[in-house]
């Protein structure tokens, strides 16, 4: 039988998604929405593209949790995107009460699921939603590591002139500005970024300036589109994460999980590299960290702690 992934949220994130999930045949998809019109208007769109694109799934929009029953994958969009001037964190308020309501309707609807959160702040709406929904923590994750990732490695290979496929890096911590790109497990062509810098085939100023973008780079392009925020790289993350559980695939890749005990950390979400399968999430892989990636890790966690503070005094209920 056809796997089943349901996409909460239908806005420009969802619609990505619904469409490269059709185009990689991955499973059948139900777009869900309170703008049922959104939902079932891109479903259907993308549907009518399957002659040209030679595809074979069944799309369908709704705005009724019992079409999303029993979910294989719930990929979650709902919420507000930032506008221009806006940080991740100042959309905690709004987006933390519709993560409620969506964590209620998955809860009834598809617990076995595996489910993806991308809604903003990341690392907090996670949190939130594993907990209001009580489905089991390697089965609840957040999407930021892989984007964060793809960004930076993107920026170096621009810079450096070398494919993307020959780039690897991590970028771990809280998805927002105290992120922390992992250089002591960055590699270009197998050789260790620090290694370019001592050679001087990249100076450390362009690489700091590499960094810096890598942190803003939602900011850069919210600032471009000015009325939303990225779509493309997201929903490309998000897919990846999806198909690493449908296949079994147990790739390394760096996404926000529940962390308790690693990297001397006690039960809060943020973004470290882990094993995804079939399972869920099967193991957290713990990098070696230098001196100045521990402090900044640190520093990340701290954020994510106080930002889940703030949503505990909106929402009492989150204890
Ligand atoms: N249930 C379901 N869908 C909802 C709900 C809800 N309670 N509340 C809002 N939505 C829908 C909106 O109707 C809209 O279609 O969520 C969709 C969000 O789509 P966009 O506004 O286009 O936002 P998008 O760019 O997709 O980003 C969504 O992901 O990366 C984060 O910061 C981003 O938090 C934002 C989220």
């Amino acid at each position: 039988m056809k796997k089943k992934i349901t996409l909460i949220g239908a806005g420009q994130i969802g619609g990505t998604l619904a469409h490269l999930i059709a185009l990689k045949g991955l499973a059948d998809v139900v777009l869900f929405d309170v703008a049922a019109g959104i939902a079932k208007g891109k479903a259907l769109d993308i549907a009518q593209s399957s002659p040209v694109s030679g595809f074979n799934v069944n799309l369908t929009g709704t705005d009724n949790y019992e079409d999303t029953k029993n979910s294989d994958v719930i990929i979650i969009t709902a919420g507000v995107p930032r506008k221009p001037g806006m940080t991740r964190d100042d959309l905690l308020g709004i987006n933390l009460k519709i993560i409620k309501q969506v964590a209620e309707g998955i809860k009834k609807t598809s617990p076995n699921a595996f489910v993806i959160c991308i809604t903003n702040p990341l690392d907090v709406i996670v949190m939130a939603l594993q907990k209001y929904s009580g489905l089991p923590k390697n089965k609840v994750v957040g999407m930021a590591g892989i984007l964060d990732s793809s960004r930076f490695i993107y920026f170096l290979s621009e810079e450096l002139r070398v494919p993307v496929q020959k780039i690897k890096s991590f970028v771990l911590g809280g998805h927002g500005d105290s992120m922390v790109a992992m250089l002591g497990s960055t590699e270009i062509e197998g050789k260790k970024i620090m290694d370019l810098v001592r050679e001087g085939k990249l100076t450390q100023e362009k690489l700091d300036k590499i960094v810096d973008r890598t942190k803003k780079g939602g900011a850069e392009i919210v600032k471009y589109l000015e009325k939303g925020s990225a779509f493309y790289a997201p929903a490309a993350s998000g897919v990846e994460m999806a198909e690493c559980y449908l296949s079994d695939l147990k790739k390394k890749i760096p996404c926000a999980v529940h962390l308790n005990g690693e990297y001397g950390t006690q039960n809060i979400y943020a973004g470290v590299p882990v094993i995804i399968g079939s399972k869920g999430v099967e193991k957290i892989v713990e990098l070696e960290l230098s001196k100045e990636e521990r402090k900044n890790f640190d520093n990340s966690i701290k954020a994510v702690k106080e930002l889940f503070d703030a949503a505990k005094k909106i929402d009492p209920e989150l204890v």
